[in-house]
């Protein structure tokens, strides 16, 4: 039983001196978490730190007022929320050109001393390119305000809630060093130790759940749990590489910007180095390749970058990628093991893929034990046979492919031949270019086996318990012919089944049922339909905002969407249009399943105009500069005649005058709200 404490009234201030104690305890406890996950040398053991951290939980307790955003006690999680907001980032957060190749490096440094100019020698900073889960983070006033997921770069998922959970991220910033900036968005990386992804892993797999393919896989899929306490329990740590703005003090150089970093209280990457010249930089490549596999992190590669921020300012950035910088990426990891056994597998769109069944193998730090072959012809052209001793490798990410073969028994086996029938519902197969296929659509039992697995994957309506297992024991018992027939599950059904107790019955079938209001951009993941991954989900959920009007649109709708072309349009509709599969979506839309549409955002938005910002609102500045460009505006800084509005707070003074004497639309705050609200958008009145 927790003790019950008398509340009182959340606008009762609290007497001085309990005022004065928590203050001390959230000072204190800063600073010792600070030692002891950023510094590595505790100066208290575990049980002193609880128990000052008992003591402010309890004083918050009976004092509401005084919790606060940056109290410690917040890192242990909220109440789940229903969604993540979509929020613009304060800067776009830029991918990274990347190269393996030493000659385009040495290119990149010819063509930064050409931009630079005579008499100008650049120096480089050199990081380890960290994959983990890149994230901005705001601090306002030196107080966190938000964290937000990389998103398309222009905005993302305001995870805030979660990544204060993240004992290394400070809630306000230190500032015995340096002060704190008015304004300081940041960019970093959430990442998870290989050690605690292996165990997380395991613990995965002994209850039966799905694990993750990848340590970044695993930090991304905590940092986006809608319920913080879930985060909270995971072990993450995030390391800061980039300051995106600062408000309020100067910074000259990277390596600056690092040290400032440091005083701020955050993590940076290790071994961040300076070079003058591209022999140095492939000697550090060369190091840190050498000893990646050492590192309880994963990297997969490092990143140059110009150190002087003036000229990198002066270089600039495509839409994509800084010019000032590159990524040089380490070579996949390879391996040598045996092919045990070849076979094919029966895919979702009736694709029969070769696999090869291979002597388990570590490969960086992964058990390999199968590697897709990918098609009959591949096959062929790489002449892989049973028994064959290959190499294999693993690239970025964990799915391994065969490279080639080291050596073979003596006498080899025979060629593998792709079989002439389904090997699960008999049919003819045929050929499709390189790859065979079985075409039993809505009749083939592996075939749905795999579109329910689908279904139900993470990236989709991630249904938890809904794994490759299930979802056989499901078809050829004969309990779910379609996908809509999922909804129809109860649990005394699945209690008849092998494997399933009562318990484990009702937790899946109401995993299903609550995921009934899907978001849009998963329930059109989950359909299958050829092309449309997390990407192009995203944006048709984006554009089309309902499964009607997607459905409803036409080659020429779907083409008019950034980043889909033609032929793309074309098999979605074709897709959409097939009898078969229009009154499968039906039937799913029949069982109640209502997908939820996207909150708008800017990218696809027409420019709404200029605004200047000024005088006193009553909600941090950048919170309004961001609602606003979230609704396709830009924020400038100067009034002239081609402003398109001021708004004016309290106490505005010159600008506003300008803004008069220019004639210039001037909007109060409560107008410049309105404004967002009819545009679509949302302003978050903190
Ligand atoms: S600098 C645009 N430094 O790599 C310049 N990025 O492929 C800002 N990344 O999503 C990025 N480690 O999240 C930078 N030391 C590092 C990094 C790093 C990892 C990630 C970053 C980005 C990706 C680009």
């Amino acid at each position: 039983m927790n003790p019950v404490h008398p509340k009182h009234e959340s606008g009762t201030p609290a007497p001085p001196e309990v005022t004065a104690e928590a203050e001390n305890l959230r000072a204190e406890l800063t600073r010792h978490a600070h030692l002891y996950y950023v510094e590595a040398r505790p100066e208290v053991g575990d049980d002193e730190y609880d128990r000052l951290f008992r003591r402010l939980q309890e004083l918050e307790a009976i004092h509401p007022v005084l919790g606060s955003a940056d109290s410690p006690t917040r890192r242990v999680g909220v109440d789940p929320q229903d969604k993540f907001e979509t929020v613009a980032h304060v800067a776009p957060l830029l991918s990274l050109d990347s190269t393996q190749d030493a000659d385009e490096v040495r290119r990149f440094d010819e063509r930064i001393r050409h931009l630079l100019g005579a008499g100008h020698e650049p120096t480089y900073i050199l990081e380890p390119k960290l994959d983990g889960a890149s994230i901005e983070l705001v601090y306002e006033d030196g107080i966190l305000t938000r964290a937000v997921t990389r998103g398309n770069g222009r905005a993302g998922e305001g995870v805030t809630e979660n990544v204060r959970t993240i004992a290394t991220v400070p809630l306000r910033l230190r500032t015995d060093i340096r002060p704190a900036p008015a304004v300081l968005a940041l960019r970093g990386e959430v990442l998870m130790y290989i050690s605690d992804f292996q165990n997380f892993n395991a613990g995965l797999i002994a209850a039966g759940a799905e694990p993750y393919a990848s340590p970044r896989n695993s930090a991304a899929g905590a940092v986006r749990q809608l319920d913080s306490r879930i985060t909270a329990s995971r072990r993450l740590d995030l390391l800061v590489y980039d300051v995106l703005a600062v408000e309020g003090a100067v910074l000259r150089s990277d390596t600056e910007g690092v040290e400032a970093i440091r005083d701020w209280g955050f993590k940076v990457p290790e071994r961040i180095q300076t070079a003058t010249t591209v022999e140095g930089i492939l000697a550090y490549h060369e190091a840190f390749g050498t000893d990646r596999d050492q590192l309880n992190y994963e990297i997969d590669g490092i990143v140059i970058k110009l150190d002087d921020l003036t000229s990198r300012a002066a270089i600039g950035a495509t839409s994509h990628h800084p010019r000032w910088a590159l990524a040089m990426k380490f070579p996949p990891r390879q391996e040598i093991t045996r092919i045990d056994k070849i076979d094919v597998q029966v895919g979702r769109t009736g694709v029969l893929t070769p696999v090869a069944f291979l002597r388990p193998v570590v490969v960086g730090g992964v058990t390999v034990a199968r590697a897709s072959l990918h098609n009959r012809e591949e096959l062929r052209r790489k002449d892989l046979r049973e028994g064959d001793t290959v190499r294999i490798q693993r690239a970025g990410d964990v799915i391994p492919q065969v490279v080639e073969v080291v050596e073979h028994e003596d006498p080899r086996q025979p060629p593998y031949e792709m079989p002439t029938e389904c090997p699960a519902c008999g049919t003819a197969v045929y050929e499709e270019g390189p790859r065979t296929k079985c075409p039993n659509r809505f009749g083939c039992p592996a075939q749905l086996q795999a579109r329910i697995v689908h279904f139900g994957s993470r990236e989709a309506l991630d249904i938890e318990g809904l794994g490759d297992e299930t979802a056989t024991l499901f078809v050829t018992k004969g309990l779910v012919g379609s996908l809509a027939e999922l909804f129809d599950l109860v649990p005394e059904q699945l209690i008849a089944l092998e494997g399933f107790a009562e318990k484990s019955a009702t937790a899946l079938v109401d995993a299903i049922q609550s995921k009934r209001t899907p978001e849009l951009r998963r329930f059109l993941i989950a359909l299958g339909i050829p092309e449309v991954g997390v990407t192009v989900a995203r944006d048709l959920a984006q554009r089309f905002m309902s499964v009607e009007a997607l459905l409803a649109a036409t080659p020429d709708d779907l083409a008019a969407v950034d980043g889909i072309g033609p032929i793309m349009s074309e098999t979605i509709t074709t897709f959409l249009a097939d009898e078969r599969n229009a009154e499968a979506i039906a039937a799913i839309l029949g069982r109640g399943v209502a997908p939820v549409g996207p909150e708008p955002v800017a990218a696809d938005l027409p420019d709404a105009g200029s605004a200047v910002f000024t005088g006193t609102i009553p909600i941090p500045r950048t919170s309004a500069e961001a609602a606003w460009r979230s609704v396709g505006g830009r924020v400038v800084s100067a009034v002239s005649k081609k402003t398109d509005f001021v708004i004016a707070g309290d106490s505005a003074g010159s600008k506003l005058e300008k803004a008069e004497r220019l004639g210039v639309t001037v909007l109060d705050f409560a107008a410049f709200v309105e404004k967002v609200r009819g545009l679509g958008g949302e302003v978050v009145l903190l």
